[in-house]
């Protein structure tokens, strides 16, 4: 620019000096000096121009051109009192400012991208399906668990947002249709709880909340959270489930005690008309008939009594692989050979606190079951190991809490499989109840689970079932496990001894007159003296005015004012080796039944038949 303004000023001046040139030829003095002094003044001039304006231009330009590349530090160094300087001065504070607002601007980027990143973790990570719909049902955002969740993906969402409705379970459909009728309700929450059926045809439960998204009163759309609760919901269930079983356990507990109370009479009667009636008697027969269908009637409540926990038990650690062992054969002849039993137990002994009859009785009724199950013959399984206690205590949950189980050991699972018809859902959720039964009248009671059921419940163990219509049926039990070594094989079989009567006196305590009356009759029948009391206080009383002539304290365990035990106590203070014998129809507090036993007291168990009575008087009179 510089040499160029130069060059134009030279021209200028050698067209001036031409021109002196050309007058010089005419007057040469006054040109000479003229042509110096035009000479000098032009350069001047041209040193002027070039410090006054080209030069800070230029600077102007340079600034400039730092800072179109982005270089905000850059400061014009030119300075003076001039315009240029002022442009200068503004220059840099301009430079200033837009550095300022440029960092500011970077910050805000940053800052954005920071945000950006922490929003893409969390929705990334985000454990609920969440999303965002709008009016006209385009999906702006999802979260990846949807995926886990239903199995489609966010793409799958994104590109066809319909799959949220179609995948609600039938029966919700109207809950879900009229929640979503109106998409821009008030601006609260509202929240549901439904059932999707996942891509895979898995059926789960969703906790729903959303709530309208409002910008300035502009309407965004809706804001979704869907949280998967099957788990929750099927302890919700279990737990109903195993609610109304007890509640359902307390009453037929409650009928089949008092019925026990009724049977005990039934019997009784009818054992002393059968033993007075003469062989000839034409009524013996029909005594026969009231005393085979008062036993059968024992049986039934015998079963409610296993399936409300109210019958006797005698827990003793036992090796589980030896009780199916035992019962291996008697199940083979029972399934008949068009059905192969396979048993498939594990190596390591399994010892469990069971009472080993019930768990025979266990695996009887299942086996029944599966039989029944397969007509056409299959193959059914008993499978045996040991599984983790954590495992069994998220299975069981708070059921197990009040009881005080060694979680540590363990549970054996022992699992019941067959290739029979399978159960539909209404079936499998009812049948556990008591009377339940899809089988022909007088074929199947209903009663065969209740009792297994029970049996399990008492043992504080746990039973699941999985079945399938027409794709068989597993029943799975859980026994927890102990390390207490397993005692000798003590069951000793019973002699079998003779009836005999005896001459000693006595005292019976029980408040259920028919059963007390019964009693009465049995025992005088076989020579013993009776005295009567209907509850403890009673007895005491009875008691003292008889203390000397009484040989046996005979007492019903639970009575109004005072019960037996509390009675005996007291009487014992007073004759420490009067014999006792306690019996009970209702054993359901086993507090009781085991305070007697670890006492070395003995017991009996209503309904008490005549012989079996009898027996026992004579050995606990007999023992020294
Ligand atoms: N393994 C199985 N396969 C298919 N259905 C079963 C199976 N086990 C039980 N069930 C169903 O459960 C119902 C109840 O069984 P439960 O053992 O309590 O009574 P039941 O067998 O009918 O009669 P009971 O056992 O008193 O003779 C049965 O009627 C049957 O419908
Ligand atoms: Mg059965």
């Amino acid at each position: 620019m510089r040499r160029k303004i130069f060059l134009s000023l030279s021209i200028l001046l050698a067209l001036f000096a031409l021109g002196m040139l050309v007058s010089f030829l005419y007057t040469k003095t006054f040109f000479v000096v003229t042509f110096a002094l035009t000479s000098l003044i032009a350069v001047l001039i041209a040193r002027y121009l070039i410090n006054a304006i080209i030069y800070p231009v230029e600077e102007l330009l340079k600034a400039t051109r730092a800072v179109a590349s982005g270089n905000f530090n850059y400061k014009m160094s030119y300075q003076d009192k001039t315009e240029f300087g002022e442009i200068a001065g503004s220059f840099n504070d301009m430079i200033a400012v837009l550095r300022d607002s440029n960092e500011s601007i970077k910050n805000q980027q940053q800052q954005i991208v920071d945000n950006e990143w922490k929003f893409r973790i969390l929705s990334e990570f985000a454990h609920d399906w969440e999303y965002w719909i709008t009016e006209k049902g385009e999906i702006l955002f999802i979260s990846p668990s949807c995926e886990r969740i239903t199995g489609y993906t966010r793409d799958e969402f994104i590109k066809d947002p319909d799959i949220r409705n179609r995948i609600v379970y039938l029966q919700d459909k109207d809950l879900w249709e009229s929640h979503v009728a109106d998409f821009k309700p008030p601006r609260h929450e509202e929240e549901i709880e439904f059932r999707i059926v996942t891509k895979s045809g898995e059926i789960k439960w969703l906790s729903h909340v959303c709530a309208p998204i409002y910008e300035n009163d502009v309407f965004l759309g809706r804001r979704v959270s869907n949280r998967d609760i099957t788990d929750r919901k099927r302890l919700e269930e279990q737990l109903m489930h195993s609610q109304r079983l007890e509640s359902i356990g307390t009453l037929a507990g409650g009928i089949a005690h008092d019925f026990n109370n009724i049977l005990t009479a039934i019997t009784g009667y009818g054992h002393i008309l059968k033993m007075k009636a003469k062989e000839d008697n034409p009524s013996k027969a029909y005594i026969e008939q009231i005393l085979a269908s008062a036993e059968r009637a024992a049986d039934l409540t015998q079963s409610l009594l296993v399936f409300s926990r109210k019958q006797t038990s005698s827990p003793e650690p036992v090796k589980l692989k030896g009780i199916i062992e035992n019962v291996k054969r008697v199940l083979q002849r029972l399934v008949g050979e068009n059905i192969e039993l396979r048993t498939e137990i594990s190596g390591e002994e399994l010892i469990a606190m069971a009472d080993s009859d019930q768990i025979e009785q266990v695996l009887v009724n299942l086996c029944t079951n599966a039989r029944d199950a397969m007509p056409e013959g299959g193959v059914l399984a008993i499978r045996m190991k040991r599984v983790s206690g954590d495992k069994m205590h998220k299975a069981i949950g708070r059921e197990q809490e009040a009881l005080s189980i060694e979680h540590g050991k363990g549970y054996a699972e022992i699992s019941i499989i067959d290739t029979g018809t399978g159960m539909d859902e209404k079936t499998r959720e009812r049948i556990f109840d008591p009377f339940f039964t899809t089988k022909e009248v007088g074929k199947g009671t209903g009663l065969g689970l209740s009792m297994v059921y029970g049996i399990i419940k008492q043992h504080y163990g746990h039973i699941s079932v999985e079945s399938e219509e027409g794709k068989g049926t597993i029943f799975r039990i859980y026994l927890p496990l102990t390390e207490i070594a397993v005692s000798k094989d003590i069951r000793a079989a019973e002699e079998a001894k003779a009836i005999t009567g005896g001459a000693e006196t006595i005292l019976l305590a029980e408040d259920e007159e028919t059963v007390r009356k019964l009693t009465r009759v049995v025992l005088e029948e076989y020579g013993y003296t009776v005295i009567e009391a209907g509850d403890g206080q009673e007895a005491i009383s009875k008691f003292m005015e008889n203390k000397d002539r009484i040989d046996l304290f005979l007492s019903d365990i639970i009575m109004p004012r005072m019960n037996g035990r509390e009675a005996y106590e007291r009487i014992k203070k007073i004759k420490p080796k009067l014999k006792v014998l306690f019996a009970s129809g209702y054993p359901s507090d086993f507090t009781h039944k085991n305070e007697i036993l670890v006492a070395g007291l003995d017991f009996i168990a209503k309904p008490v038949s005549p012989d079996n009575l009898l027996k026992k008087v004579r050995e606990v009179l007999d023992k020294s």
